[in-house]
């Protein structure tokens, strides 16, 4: 097979003059990869391992990075992982993609940069976010988890949001590049029409139902659940006096010493509400920072998906009864809160029984 290719390679040098420069919507030059092994796109074996590359980065990789950070972010143990490793493996599989595409410019374009075709165009963009996207993706996550950042959330959330959105994009975006690409390096045929289309709408399905699905957890309110083991006040003030990384919510004892390295939120805020009740933040009735810059707001409502791991990390149930009180707490009520105006939001207290 490697003789077959330089083979191809030799007689496509020898048979270049016979091809034109191919600028944006030359049909001749973006259909001639189908049949021939003698074609300025390089061999046919070679546009398809580079086929099959782009595929695989941005269709099967897409959809595990995807579901890293969305769909299956209550994973909090391993989706950043996952996630990171997915992105450096598109980052290395494109770059080695797109350097055997420019390495085959000059003989298809005359020269190793080349935009004027529709192909190169979107690769090269294509290429050139993914790029962006992994040092964004790298910058926010390595600044949450190692950053000193003193009262500046806002600024590794931002360049979080900047991942995010472009993520979005660029998840998008490629999408269309894939059913190009097949069709204009397999052929304008059927055949090949069917497997673009069919590919994308095998992705769509699978994609739809992950955000149907994500759109229903955001919209439940996960019950807590309440850990057997009941800890009191003057255990919960040994344990942190022990150093152990512990917080309230509602009546749970929330053990948060592995999250902070990856609370999305970044680990600033986490470290400086360690031992207290975080209710109020977690439900977004306060911000810890002005953290909705430029726009003053309330703090973050956490999703569901934060109940979900709150679930994870709770170790025991708060039992700290005001004197003369038989019962121990109240809760703040998830769904009945209140937008009093832009900086305000009201809560409902119901006791438990
Ligand atoms: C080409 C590679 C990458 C792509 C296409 C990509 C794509 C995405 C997307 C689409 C999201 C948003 C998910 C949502 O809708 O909520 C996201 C979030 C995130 N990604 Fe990536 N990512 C890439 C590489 C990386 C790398 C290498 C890291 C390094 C750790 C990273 C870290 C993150 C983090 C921390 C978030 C959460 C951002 C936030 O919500 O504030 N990403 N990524
Ligand atoms: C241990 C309890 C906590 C858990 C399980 C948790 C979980 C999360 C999760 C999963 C997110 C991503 C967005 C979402 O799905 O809601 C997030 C974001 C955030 N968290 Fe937390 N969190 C906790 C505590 C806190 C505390 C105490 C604060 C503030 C004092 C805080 C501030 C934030 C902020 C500001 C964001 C916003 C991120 C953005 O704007 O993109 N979190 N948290």
């Amino acid at each position: 097979m490697l003789v077959d290719m330089v083979d191809d390679e030799l007689s496509m040098v020898r048979n270049i003059h016979n091809y034109s420069m191919a600028p944006i919507g030359n049909a001749k030059m973006e259909t001639c990869a189908t049949n021939t092994n003698m074609c300025p796109r390089g061999s046919r074996q070679l546009w398809a391992v580079h086929n099959f590359m782009m595929w695989l980065c941005w269709v099967a990789f897409m959809c595990l990075i995807v579901c890293s950070a969305r769909y299956f972010r209550h994973y909090w143990k391993r989706s950043i992982y996952i996630h990171a490793t997915v992105g450096i493996l598109i980052f290395v599989v494109t770059t080695v993609g797109v350097l055997m595409a420019w390495s085959r410019n000059p003989m298809r374009y005359g020269q190793y940069m080349y935009w004027r075709a529709w192909a190169a165009l979107w690769e090269n963009v294509a290429t050139f976010m993914a790029w962006g996207l992994c040092i964004s993706g790298m910058t926010a996550w390595f600044w949450r988890r190692y950053g000193t950042y003193e009262w500046g959330t806002t600024r590794v959330l931002q360049i979080g949001k900047v991942h995010r959105y472009s993520g979005q994009i660029f998840c998008f975006f490629v999408q269309g590049l894939i059913m190009f690409a097949i069709i204009d390096n397999f052929g304008f045929t059927r055949k090949w029409i069917f497997v673009s289309v069919f590919q994308f709408v095998g992705l769509a399905i699978i994609i739809g139902a992950l955000e149907i699905r994500h759109q229903w957890i955001m919209r439940q309110e996960e019950p807590y659940k309440v850990p057997e083991f009941v800890m009191n006040g003057e255990e919960l003030e040994r344990r942190l006096h022990n150093g152990e990384m512990l917080m309230i919510l509602d009546d749970l004892v929330l053990d948060v010493s592995q999250f902070y390295k990856v609370h999305p939120g970044g680990k600033f805020v986490i470290e400086h509400t360690v031992g207290t009740d975080i209710a109020k933040f977690f439900y977004g009735g306060y911000s810890l920072e002005d953290n909705m810059k430029p726009t003053p707001a309330f703090g973050f409502r956490h999703s569901n998906y934060a109940r979900m791991i709150a679930n994870d990390l709770a170790i025991a149930r708060f039992d700290c009864p005001a004197d003369g009180s038989t019962e121990s707490f109240c809760r703040l009520r998830w769904d009945l809160d209140n937008e009093v105006n832009k900086l305000t939001r009201s809560f409902v207290l119901e006791t438990l029984d």
